[in-house]
């Protein structure tokens, strides 16, 4: 690992900061043009492109890769498992060591990985390791150890994988165990794209042909990407009597020669971020926003199918692909929205955009209920108490179910002190609520956007929104 190497994937000390928000001027201007300030790209297609060149052989080339919070443990992995990186102008290149080249024996110590909050690094660095048959404690922030990881120890442990939990959490121990690994023929309990994906790279290393239904359509990114890399990955939709069910069935064979093609691409912009500027702009009176090189993946696309259908004004356009990926420009006016129900496979869809749409159900004339959303209890917080908690606070009225909300909205929201709870989305999704509030929003813990979207804030003041980063150092 080279300097440079060693000191971006070290996580720096982030002093504990609050956001000051007032409403202020219209949302108006460009994202994304060449030259001007621009989306971070994409954080789970930044996870896997680096993971998945380290599998391959040879250089891999991944341009517009996103650092932040939670790429870095990925990064930092790398180096510990002797995978070199380099990151140069946002260009991160990886010379990968092939699925049977990794340097662990039996008799080594498993090496120590922390993977700080980041779940996506966690669960799919254990499907690497199974491939790799690598030798690894894999651990993580006191936030991270909140997490349920026995869905993918339990199937894991199905294929022959020599792996365990610590009560069903992290720290995880993973040791070589004897190859090849069995083919799994597995239903997921709920739809995970990180499981999904975890069970995928282990079937990298079985003899045989591994099948997965998935209960709703989680991101596909795992699938496209390992298909641009020359492995049989398919995916459809299953169906009973003639009509779709909302289940997916997804297969993989192990690639001819154990090899995977290395990557060229570059990557699109965070759809997932985008949402806060697209919700805001909705929000807030005779705003206009175009963002350029958005990710428009459809299984990741059902905030803006959600929003268009609450009166939202927002135009997607597809413009081309990269490494299997849509991506396109976004447009957004301002728009006086309604309350909307949602549930099912649009939950799936939308998994992520939960504390941002609630800001958007708050502003929405009338009731807005989302349900089969029980997963939102096993993020970064619980994005259904959690949320519930601060958006009372600023006067909404929130009403919480098992598996969902109700929001009855178009109320003015007050200002007020609220908590990010260690949820770089709460965080955000509160500081935009702050630019349509009556008074000012004080969001602590806002040291935790730059888990994911180190630019929010001097993106927003572009923008021209009233937002001011008060650090305590
Ligand atoms: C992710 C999958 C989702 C999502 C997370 C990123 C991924 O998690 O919430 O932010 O990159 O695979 P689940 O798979 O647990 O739903």
């Amino acid at each position: 690992m080279n300097v440079e190497a060693s000191h971006i994937a070290k996580e720096p000390k982030r002093p504990p900061a609050a956001l000051r928000v007032e409403a202020g001027r219209p949302l108006i201007g460009e994202i994304g043009r060449e030259g001007g300030l621009a989306l971070p790209g994409d954080k789970s297609l930044s996870h896997r492109a680096a993971l998945f060149s380290a599998l391959a052989e040879g250089e891999s080339s991944i341009g517009n890769f996103l650092v932040s919070g939670v790429t870095r443990p990925m990064l930092a992995a790398l180096s510990a498992l002797g995978i070199p990186w380099q990151l140069e102008d946002g260009t991160l290149r990886v010379w990968g060591c092939g699925l049977n080249g990794l340097m662990t024996s039996s008799s080594s110590p498993p090496i120590n990985l922390d993977c700080g909050n980041s779940a996506t690094t966690l669960r799919l660095l254990a499907g690497a390791l199974a491939a790799w048959n690598g030798a690894a404690r894999l651990d993580g922030s006191p936030g991270l150890r909140r997490r349920p990881m026995e869905r993918i120890v339990q199937p894991l442990q199905e294929m022959g994988v020599a792996i365990q939990s610590t009560e069903g959490h992290v720290p995880l121990l993973i040791q070589p165990s004897p190859r090849p690994l069995r083919p799994l023929h597995y239903t997921l309990p709920v739809a995970s794209a990180q499981v999904k994906s975890c069970l995928l790279l282990a079937a990298l290393a079985a003899d045989g042909e591994t099948t997965l239904i998935e209960p709703g359509p989680s991101r596909d990114h795992t699938e496209r990407l390992l298909r641009a890399m020359g492995v049989p990955v398919d995916e459809r939709p299953l169906s009973s009597g003639g009509s779709t069910t909302g289940s997916r069935l997804i297969s993989l064979r192990p690639p001819i020669g154990n090899r995977l093609r290395p990557l060229q691409v570059y990557l699109p912009g965070d759809l997932s971020a985008a949402a806060f500027l697209i919700v805001a702009a909705l929000i807030v009176p005779s705003s206009h926003l175009v963002i350029y090189n958005v990710g428009l993946n459809p299984t990741r696309c059902g905030l803006l199918d959600a929003l268009r259908e609450m009166g939202g004004d927002i135009q997607a356009t597809p413009l081309g692909e990269q490494g299997g990926e849509p991506w396109g420009s976004v447009t957004v006016r301002y728009s006086p929205l309604h309350g909307i129900r949602l549930g099912g496979e649009q939950v799936v869809r939308m998994i992520d955009e939960f504390p941002i749409f609630a800001i958007a159900a708050a502003c929405a004339q009338g009731e807005t209920q989302v349900r089969d959303a029980q997963e939102l209890r096993y993020k970064e917080s619980d994005r259904i108490t959690d949320l519930g908690h601060e958006l009372r606070v600023l006067g909404v009225d929130f009403e919480e179910h098992p598996d969902g909300f109700t929001v009855h909205g178009g109320h003015p929201l007050r200002g007020g002190v609220v908590e990010a709870h260690g949820d770089h989305r709460l965080a955000m999704a509160l500081a935009i609520a702050g630019l349509a509030a009556k008074g000012t929003i004080t969001v602590n813990g806002a040291e935790m956007i730059d888990e994911s979207f180190p630019a929010f804030v001097p993106l927003l003041q572009h923008l021209g929104a009233h937002v001011h980063l008060i650090t305590e150092q």
